[in-house]
């Protein structure tokens, strides 16, 4: 059993990867600022159900090194999971300076913290978003990184500052994972399967960006989550960089598509501009993460698109949005720490 420390595990992607290790009998604090950037009410949802299945939840900040440090001791943390982060590549031209700030400084605070306090492993997250527009497609892990997003400069900023600590420290063992666009059940509300299903389910337009042939290699986050555990576990992931998709291309038109098939609703389409932050496509070639890591994925968009409906309809979502001031935080076992 090893002692996982997960930032940003009360997101998306975090707290999925906290029920999964969970679920694979390791132990897991997961370690989050519940940050105002999305409904910090949806965030402190997903942490009690990492809680309920035997999880310890930590509220800090990865801009605090005490407070990383105090998280680390106190749960004994042996592998640290970075994916605490500003998301949002739209934001991003807004807001550049937070996406440096907690990508850029957060990243480094983790990696030294956690290398001066004896943590075995830290797996960092970075993204596709760090290789800007496709010189060639599917792109592999040597693909040409010219980001056109800010978001995507703190990304490959927080690399670079990993190959860096790799050649000062070789005996520190890290692995940075691109994900590609990750779907599924609680996905952000900034993101687009969130988005398109929401919009469908109210009867509200959708605005989509561009002509709708842009295509992504949408990945489960059911994938994702494997690709971390095997990232975090596989002698062969030290000091190695993974491009984590679902291996295949599908376009916004197609999922939209899907969308109306799951469903049963024709969805109302706008289209303007595309967002120039935006890159055109992405496929991810994960030949190498099949390789050294066993990542086979199986889970497709279409589980995705019935997985975000399901919960949409199971929680009622949207209803649930309207009266998040009126819900309380209430954890039994949570450790809140001053800011
Ligand atoms: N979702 C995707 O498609 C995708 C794709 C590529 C990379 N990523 C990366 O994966 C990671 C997780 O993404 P997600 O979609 O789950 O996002 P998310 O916003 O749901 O999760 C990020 C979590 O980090 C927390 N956080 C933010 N600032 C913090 C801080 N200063 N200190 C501590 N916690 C903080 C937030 O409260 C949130 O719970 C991020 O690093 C993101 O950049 C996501």
């Amino acid at each position: 059993m090893t002692n996982f420390l997960i930032t940003g595990g009360a997101g998306f992607i975090g707290h999925h990867l906290a029920k999964y290790l969970l679920g694979m009998d390791e132990k897991v604090t997961i370690y989050d600022s519940f940050s105002d950037y999305y409904s910090p009410y949806l965030k402190w949802r997903n942490a009690r159900d990492v809680e309920d299945l035997g999880g310890t939840i930590v509220e800090g900040n990865i801009l605090s090194k005490k407070q990383l440090v105090k998280a680390i001791h106190k749960n004994k943390i042996e592998t640290v999971i970075h994916l605490a982060a500003q998301p949002g590549v739209r934001y991003s031209t807004e807001n550049p300076e937070m996406a440096l700030r907690i990508n850029v400084e957060g990243t480094s605070n983790v990696l030294s913290v956690s290398r001066e306090n004896d943590v075995r492993k830290a797996v960092i997250t970075s993204s596709s978003s760090v290789f800007g527009a496709t010189q060639y497609m599917p792109m592999d892990e040597e693909h040409s990184t010219e980001p056109i997003s800010f978001y995507g400069v703190s990304k490959l900023t927080s690399e670079k500052l990993v190959t860096v600590c790799n050649h000062l420290y070789p005996e520190f063992d890290t692995t940075i994972l691109r994900p590609f666009t990750v779907v599924g059940a609680r996905q952000r509300p900034d993101m687009a399967i969130n988005i398109f299903i929401s919009r469908v389910l109210n009867r509200e337009t959708i605005n989509i960006f561009g002509n709708g042939n842009q295509t992504r290699d949408w990945t489960h986050v059911g994938n994702i989550v494997q690709a971390f555990h095997l990232a975090a576990t596989m002698p062969k992931a030290k000091h190695q960089i993974f491009n984590v998709g679902a291996g295949t291309r599908i376009s916004v038109n197609e999922v939209l598509a899907i969308v109306a098939e799951v469903t049963d609703i024709e969805p109302i389409l706008e289209y303007s501009e595309m967002n120039k932050a935006d890159v055109k496509d992405t496929f991810a070639d994960i030949g190498k993460a099949k390789r050294l890591l066993g990542y086979h994925p199986k889970k497709t968009i279409y589980d995705a698109v019935e997985d975000f409906t399901q919960y949409w309809e199971d929680v009622n979502y949207g209803k649930l949005l309207a009266s998040e001031k009126l819900i309380e935080r209430e954890f039994s076992s949570a450790e809140i720490f001053s800011p």
